[in-house]
């Protein structure tokens, strides 16, 4: 790219907010590199929100070293609400405010999911901040109205920053798992972060899951049992009697006790947006597979290893994609705008055209579409498939199949 010093004198603050990715330093290399190109001063903020809240917590990115390929986020993140919540009643907007007058910063790019671009926007709109957003998350439940075509069927899909290395460990993890679960004989019910929305749990299909459930379809009474002679019937068909299930951790299950579908959760306390920390529904289920099947069933919850690792060659350039049109949307000065992909495609389709950029305020949360999972069959469509392989490539894991005649004493 051409130096320009349009923005001489101007300075551009970067900041990340809410879970991790193993994309963050991506995007934040790939902003701060095109950012440096117009002549911005590019400052860093610690920490989300929080970095701009008391005296502020700003480092100088100008110039310096980076490795965008390493996992994480080197400016920090945290899940700070700058606006008043149930949590925390404090107005923060106008030491927000003070520190962004304080260290002359004149735009902020926010590198986060819902929560930390919708606080964005609301600055955006409330005060005349100008913002630009940049999407994240592992969840890949953002409302990026990104096409996908499949057959005669187009749908709104999303791809976030973040989600194909998580979803490449999925895949990796599952497959893992097979090897273990074959020795034993076991089902292996595998829990997948994601929160409300099952786009990741669908990648450990990719690596020998079978059926799935996910937050989308609430797994009532009749559900449940259907599900658990599914179940059975899959594991007997199966010649090493064995058997992944992937499941979302933000699954509504039904309780037997209770009468209720519900959330599990790791813990109650609410974070400063208002969610609760979800975890623990794999061992429910694999218990209950345990104990109403009579097979033994384990659980396995995959936690944060997605989301930690190194940086994907698809997250690597889908990220500088992404920043060549915040490059655009900065020229232009147009603000509130969060750059996103047009279609879904390969790393090779990966350019500038196939961006463009959407109102921060119309991000909401895209839970997974009905055309990619049938919850009649608890599987992951065709149509889901041709989504995730043209991000990870096609399912791939190991077999070895051997069925080694018997030997029979000769008396
Ligand atoms: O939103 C990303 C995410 O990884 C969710 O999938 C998960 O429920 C949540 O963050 C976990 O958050 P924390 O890092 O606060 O435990």
């Amino acid at each position: 790219m051409r130096e320009h010093k349009l923005f001489k004198g101007k300075s551009l603050a970067i900041l990340s907010g809410g879970g991790d990715t193993p994309a963050i330093n991506s995007s934040i290399e790939a902003v701060r590199n095109r950012a440096s190109m117009l002549g911005f001063k590019v400052y860093g903020v610690r920490q989300g929100w929080r970095g701009l809240l008391g005296d502020g917590d700003i480092v100088d990115l100008t110039g310096q070293t980076y490795n965008g390929l390493y996992g994480g986020t080197a400016l920090r993140s945290s899940r700070t609400n700058p606006f008043p919540s149930k949590k925390n009643t404090e107005d923060r907007v106008p030491q927000v405010l003070k520190n962004l007058q304080r260290y002359k910063i004149d735009v902020l790019v926010t590198i986060g999911g819902d929560d930390t671009n919708g606080a964005a926007k609301r600055l955006y709109e409330r005060e005349g901040i100008p913002v630009i957003g940049f999407p994240k998350t592992i969840d890949n439940d953002l409302r990026t109205k990104t096409w996908h075509t499949f057959g005669d069927k187009t749908i709104d899909a999303v791809i976030c920053p973040g989600f194909p290395t998580a979803a490449k460990s999925i895949a990796e993890f599952a497959a893992r798992l097979k090897t273990t679960a074959e020795s034993h004989s076991r089902i292996m019910v595998m829990e997948v972060m994601g929160r409300d929305a099952g786009w990741l749990t669908g990648a450990g299909v990719f690596g020998s899951g079978d059926i799935c459930l996910v937050p989308e379809v609430e797994m009532t009474k009749q559900r449940k049992d259907f599900f658990l002679e599914c179940v059975k019937e899959t594991y007997l068909r199966n010649t090493k009697k064995t058997l992944i299930i992937p499941v979302s951790e933000g699954v509504r299950w039904y309780n037997d006790e209770s009468g209720m579908c519900e959330v599990v959760n790791a813990s109650n306390e609410l974070d400063e947006y208002g969610h609760a920390r979800l975890g623990g529904i794999s061992g429910l289920i694999a218990g209950e597979i345990s104990s109403k099947l009579k097979i033994d069933a384990r659980s396995q919850i995959t936690g944060y290893y997605p989301r930690g690792g190194t940086c994907s060659e698809y997250d690597r350039r889908l990220t500088q994609t992404l920043a060549d049109k915040v490059v655009d949307l900065l020229l232009r000065e147009q603000y509130g705008q969060m750059p996103v992909l047009n279609r879904v495609c390969t790393y090779q389709e990966l350019e500038e055209f196939n961006c463009s950029s959407i109102d921060m305020g119309a991000i909401g949360n895209r839970s997974l579409p009905e055309e990619y999972f049938d919850a009649n069959t608890f599987r992951f469509t065709p149509m889901y498939v041709d989504f995730l392989s043209r991000i990870i490539g096609k399912p791939c894991y190991e077999t070895f199949d051997y069925d080694f005649p018997v030997v029979v004493p000769e008396d």
